[in-house]
């Protein structure tokens, strides 16, 4: 067995597919900041993978059907420069963390194929992603059937032994456990079997009681402010009782998302104004409002001065690039003696 070092070391991949929301922070990148003290993070954007889906998310913010290629280019990288604002802006340490994009260790591709020659069809062919589109009858491109294949080379790359995800991506994560056994039966012991870590906020309520989601457009955005972010606090959908009548706040989606942003005493105090009656539902959304901007008070300041110094934002990915390269470049050596090839060219 591959020795475990100490520190550990912890992964993990998001997807640039839009402006990043609530559920996002609560279910994802807090803990991903918070794992910083943890042990060694590598945490990059995903723009491999959202070659996979960038299709949908240009629609989005074209409203057409049709786009042309430099249309699609420049949305995935304005989603990818998004991504890394906002997470340098909401705590992430390039000196405690290597944060890159995915695409600028381009031996994670090799690494992918390599595996796809130790994988059977049927286990891609069960990943509920993939079955979940050709159900609704939406064609699959190779890349989507391939993708949990790179997941498994994104973190398998890194030889990391922690990935933190949403529950989402727990299959994504078997998998990988998968993969990594047998290619590890096959050629030798190279890579450590990595642990998932569940995100431990559940469901992130949307403004219409859904799960909180890009794709029901039901949204509350990391970094809205001002007239649009009240516009859609107050449009947080309620049950129809009076102002005066008793209300229940585990029923609320607005005592939810409070929930979120309060302390204990907080939320007791929010809810014996809920049973009481007499408060309504605008008042909640004031009240959760007036949270939302405190909280991310900071975040957005420094998110702006980010913004007018995207060269740092750019050096910081490079940076972090050239860290994860050298380390998978060292992995890809011992790959490719494992299976026959000579030394990696680039190493
Ligand atoms: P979306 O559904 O908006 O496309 P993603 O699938 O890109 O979001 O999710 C990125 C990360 O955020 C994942 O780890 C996922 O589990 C987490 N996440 C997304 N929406 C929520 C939510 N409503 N509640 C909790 N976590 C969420
Ligand atoms: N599939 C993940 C998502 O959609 C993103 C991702 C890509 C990832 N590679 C990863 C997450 C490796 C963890 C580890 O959220």
């Amino acid at each position: 067995m591959t020795p475990v070092p100490t520190p550990k070391r912890i992964l993990s991949g998001v997807q640039p597919s839009g402006k990043l929301h609530l559920g996002n922070y609560f279910g994802a990148i807090r803990q991903h900041i918070a794992l910083q003290q943890e042990g060694i993070c590598f945490y990059f954007i995903a723009d491999y993978h959202a070659l996979t889906t960038i299709d949908e998310a240009t629609r989005r913010r074209l409203g057409t059907e049709k786009f042309k290629g430099p249309d699609r280019a420049s949305t995935l990288r304005e989603h990818v420069r998004d991504v890394a604002l906002d997470y340098l802006a909401l705590g992430l340490d390039p000196e405690k963390a290597t944060f890159f994009r995915q695409s600028d260790v381009p031996e994670v591709a090799e690494l992918a194929w390599i595996f796809s020659t130790v994988t059977n069809m049927g286990l891609l062919e069960r990943a509920v992603s993939y079955k979940d589109k050709i159900d609704r009858g939406i064609e699959a491109s190779v890349g989507l059937f391939y993708y949990p294949i790179l997941m498994a080379a994104d973190i398998l790359i890194y030889r990391s032994h922690l990935v933190p995800v949403g529950e989402d991506q727990v299959q994504h994560l078997e998998m990988t456990r998968d993969i990594a056994g047998r290619f590890n039966r096959t050629f030798g012991e190279i890579f450590p079997i990595p642990n998932y870590r569940l995100d431990k906020v559940a469901k992130v309520p949307g403004i219409d009681g859904q799960k909180m989601s890009k794709s029901y457009g039901n949204t509350i955005e990391i970094f809205a402010e001002g007239k649009p972010l009240q516009k859609t606090v107050m449009s947080i959908v309620t049950d129809s009782t009076t102002v005066e009548d008793p209300k229940d706040p585990d029923k609320c989606n607005v005592f939810a998302l409070y929930s979120l942003f309060a302390n204990e005493e907080e939320k007791a105090a929010l809810a014996e104004r809920y049973r009481a009656g007499g408060m309504g539902f605008g008042e909640a959304k004031k009240q959760l409002l007036g949270k939302i901007n405190d909280y991310f008070a900071p975040a957005r300041q420094k998110r702006k001065e980010l913004l007018a110094n995207l060269d740092y934002v750019e050096e910081v990915l490079r940076k972090g690039a050239q860290k994860a390269r050298a380390e998978a470049q060292r992995t890809m050596t011992l790959v490719r003696e494992a299976v026959g090839m000579a030394p990696s060219p680039a190493g």
